[in-house]
């Protein structure tokens, strides 16, 4: 774990931000995959620095923050300025609105800005932006503040961004061969769903949040989901993106081609780092053509070792038309199967009974939702493999028990149980939330290793994508507590850092997670990282806030 420290010298680092001198940080935060944009600090120190107030937030240990008194407070100048160039609409300070904005999906962070700004062009986010550099004002970008991780909302009283107005779809070229969407930032990924679902084709990113999280901030925090396994990240989807940089310099990347090898490949650093470097604007992407037939099998396995020789053996004899392969242990199962969730009809034990009626929901098994996608055409082939493979898996003793979907409703069923994990997680209590990236072989030692440091005081409850090595590790209590959490950090953190897996597959950063990204990268990287966001800023011209030795930093977020 030593090795992985970074701390010290990042601290060392933030220290030049310390003299007081001024200094201008753009606060970008963003919403990725689950209902959110959030608000979490890639390079959170120098924002901090000021020694003037504390703060201490129930959620992560030690999160101590100060507001930069560099910082400029919002004026009436501000606000004219503000409705000249955006109109009433675009200006918004109603009380209800600014308290939704100021906090997160989870209820867990809360900031307390006093604008929200609703640009409907490019030109406007540039102009937004150029003059909150002039005038020092932080700012944080806003996508449908799903993130999970504080780095969608505002810490104190930032410029809030939200580029929801901006969702229009630019272009789509249908030819098979091509399938490139370009759209604005603001739209909802579910939108973008069903449009492309008209078309004939699919979006490569499908995640629980859909219905609100906008593709800007998907693409500002790599938001990962339910069919990366099949699809890839969104490095390899996006083809190009449009970005306003913290001065109001628009970078055009918009291209639309797969190959493109003139000197660097910038779209990939925007491609989620959580809004640190700039807003998105507009994305440009590569979506599949859609097939004709899917499937969903949900299986139950007697432990996490057939899980895992499942997933190998699904991949070996499956290959290609595997989409999805999801996790949730016993834990999560009866958690969504409870009535509270799933309202009278009780979904989550009707629909998982096997074809002898038996339900396996009340079986401690571990439960995998697979879904596989094929084309109607080769339909029959695929369907032959896939009742061989699930034959053999039972016949083998990999697989316990488990039900294939007789239909669509039954198909969606399955992913309603799946999707409604994290929403069922909030409705229990107090949740404790880690995305974790692990080596296949260890991840569920960490949650067995996890259920005997807490003891009886709060339930763990794991699921994740077991197809990419991402555990979503929850523990659960009936309200946050201090001795809780001090069980989970730094063990948590340790243990994964130990293990060389990562403290963030896909929910970013954010708040929540900043100040620990020496528990995943080496000091030399962190250096790199926050050299490099000094050049790209320093570099920029019309930066009016900036010393010979300060330049704008941007901290930012997203979900
Ligand atoms: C999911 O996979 O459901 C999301 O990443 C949200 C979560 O981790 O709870
Ligand atoms: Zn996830």
């Amino acid at each position: 774990m030593e090795k992985w420290r970074a701390a010290d010298r990042l601290l060392k680092f933030s220290s030049r931000f310390a003299s007081g001198t001024k200094l201008t940080c753009t606060i970008i935060n963003y919403d990725h995959t689950h209902p959110l944009v959030s608000e979490c600090c890639f390079f959170p120190i120098p924002f901090y620095c000021c020694k003037s107030k504390q703060g201490k937030y129930f959620y992560s240990v030690a999160t101590t923050v100060h507001r930069n008194p560099l910082f400029s407070i919002i004026s009436p100048d501000d606000i004219s300025y503000f409705k000249t160039l955006l109109g009433e609409r675009g200006v918004v300070q109603d009380a209800l609105a600014l308290d939704a904005a100021n906090t997160d999906w989870m209820g867990k962070y809360r900031g307390s800005s006093k604008l929200l700004l609703q640009p409907k062009n490019t030109e406007e986010v540039s102009q937004i932006l150029k003059y909150c550099n002039s005038r020092c004002l932080a700012v944080v970008p806003q996508g449908g503040n799903t993130g999970l991780v504080g780095g969608s909302v505002p810490v104190f009283d930032e410029v809030i961004i939200n580029v929801g107005l901006m969702r229009n779809i630019l272009s789509f070229d249908k030819v098979i061969v091509s399938g490139v969407l370009v759209c604005e930032a603001g739209c909802i990924l579910e939108n973008l769903i069903s449009f492309l679902d008209d078309e004939g084709f699919i979006m490569p990113l499908d995640l629980g949040a859909k219905g609100s999280c906008q593709i800007g901030g998907n693409v500002s925090t790599n938001a990962g989901g339910l069919r990366l396994l099949r699809y890839g990240s969104l490095h390899g989807s996006v083809l190009g993106l449009e970005a306003v940089l913290a001065n109001g310099t628009v970078l055009d990347m918009l291209g639309t081609l797969r190959k493109d090898n003139t000197g660097y490949d910038l779209k990939h650093l925007f491609i989620g780092s959580e809004g640190s470097l700039g807003i998105v604007t507009k994305v440009s992407i590569l979506t599949p053509p859609k097939l004709s037939s899917v499937n969903i099998a949900f299986l139950a396995c007697e432990d996490y070792t057939s899980c895992q020789k499942l997933l190998l053996e699904a991949k070996k004899k499956l290959g290609g038309i595997l989409s999805a392969f999801e996790f949730l242990d016993s834990d999560a199962m009866s958690l969504v199967s409870s009535t509270t969730f799933l309202g009278t009809e009780n979904h989550g034990q009707e629909v998982i009974k096997d074809k002898h009626g038996q339900d396996f929901t009340s079986i401690d098994l571990r439960a995998l939702p697979l879904e596989f996608w094929y084309s109607y055409a080769s339909g029959s082939i695929f369907m032959e493999n896939l009742e061989a493979f699930l034959l053999h898996s039972v016949e083998s003793g990999l697989v316990a028990n488990g039900v294939l979907a007789q239909d669509i409703n039954q198909a969606s069923s399955f992913w309603h149980i799946r999707e409604g994990l994290p929403e069922a997680l909030m409705k229990a209590g107090a949740v404790y939330k880690y995305d974790l990236s692990l080596p296949l072989e260890k991840m569920y030692d960490l949650v067995e290793e996890m259920r005997v440091q807490i003891g009886p005081a709060a339930k763990v409850v794991a699921y994740g994508h077991l197809g990419d090595g991402n555990l979503h590790l929850n523990i659960s209590a009936p309200a946050y507590d201090d001795n809780i959490l001090a069980k989970i950090e730094p063990f948590v953190y340790e243990w994964t850092s130990k293990n060389r897996g990562s403290i963030s597959a896909e929910h970013g950063l954010g708040l929540m997670k900043a100040a620990k990204i020496h528990y995943s990268k080496s000091p030399e990287t962190v250096r790199l990282m926050i050299d490099f966001d000094y050049c790209v800023f320093e570099l920029l011209p019309d930066t009016s806030c900036l010393d010979d030795n300060h330049s704008i930093i941007c901290l930012c977020l997203s979900a």
